[in-house]
């Protein structure tokens, strides 16, 4: 379970992203002040703070399958209606919700049909489902870095690049499509974190968080510290802080009347 872990190693890993994502996944569907948002997928809550000082924290619900990770959110979001469980099988009834969104989770979902089918049904008539995931295979400067890098040294690394199915619009377009979703629409959402220095790059990789992180904890300690090196010559061997941009493919759909 590479999400059972704690809010400071996925914000350090990932949360640093997913704190810029937010507000450009929030704006991608047009999501309402006073509009009741559930955030599936929530992690630690990057999205869910997001949406509560958007739309209010009392009209956001959140669900996340990692105990960790809901109470996490529910300590960050005290007055959101947080959940734990999966996309799969929502705990809330029939046209619940004005929109819900699923920022970075599509790709972990067992069964994405059913999930995505499942963000649908508590959706009301005329409202929206949308969903970002990383662009894995050039985009996410951070995941290719790492990827390119143990690729280099085991060729069965488990790059996410080929783990990842729903790695572009029109894996997402067909998807969205495939559950009923009209007026389907994609984009790219760009956004960038800083570092501030190498270290600060690879200790995060270290805490075991996403496959990545499985990845690199899998690897004995001399494995490890080679891919360490290799990381650090393909970002230029950087003599402080550094910023990576990282590009996230948007999907959104509308519930139909
Ligand atoms: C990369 S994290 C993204 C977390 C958060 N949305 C963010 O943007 O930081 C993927 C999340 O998906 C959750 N997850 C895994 N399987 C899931 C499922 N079937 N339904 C809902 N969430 C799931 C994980 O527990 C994890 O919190």
């Amino acid at each position: 379970m590479s999400f059972a872990t704690s809010r400071k190693a996925y914000d350090a890993f990932m949360g640093r992203y997913a704190d810029q994502l937010a507000p450009l996944l929030i704006a991608f569907p047009g999501v309402e002040p006073g509009d009741s948002v559930l955030d599936v997928g929530c992690g630690p809550g990057s999205l869910t703070e997001a949406l509560a000082a958007h739309v209010g924290a009392e009209n956001v619900a959140a669900i996340d399958p990692s105990e960790q990770f809901a109470t996490a959110t529910a300590e960050r979001v005290p007055a959101a209606d947080v959940q734990l469980g999966a996309s799969e099988s929502l705990p809330w009834p029939d046209d619940s919700f004005d929109a819900a969104l699923a920022q970075l989770v599509v790709n972990f979902m067992s069964d994405a049909d059913a999930g995505v089918g499942e963000m649908r049904r508590v959706i009301r008539p005329g409202g929206t489902v949308a969903a970002c995931t990383w662009d894995y295979s050039g985009g996410m400067t951070m995941l290719r870095t790492f990827w390119d890098a143990a690729l280099a040294l085991d060729s069965g690394a488990p790059d996410e690049a080929g783990t990842m199915h729903f790695n572009d619009p029109d894996k997402l377009r067909e998807l969205w499509l495939r559950v009923g979703l009209e007026a389907v629409e994609t984009d790219a959402l760009v956004v960038e974190a800083s570092y501030r220095d190498f270290d600060d790059f690879w200790e995060p990789f270290t805490g075991g968080v996403g496959p990545a992180g499985a990845y690199c904890l899998s690897l004995d300690p001399d494995r490890r510290a080679a891919l360490r090196e290799e990381c650090r010559q393909r970002l230029g061997d950087p003599d402080g802080a550094f910023t990576l941009s990282a590009t996230a493919w948007a999907v959104k759909g509308r519930v139909a009347d």
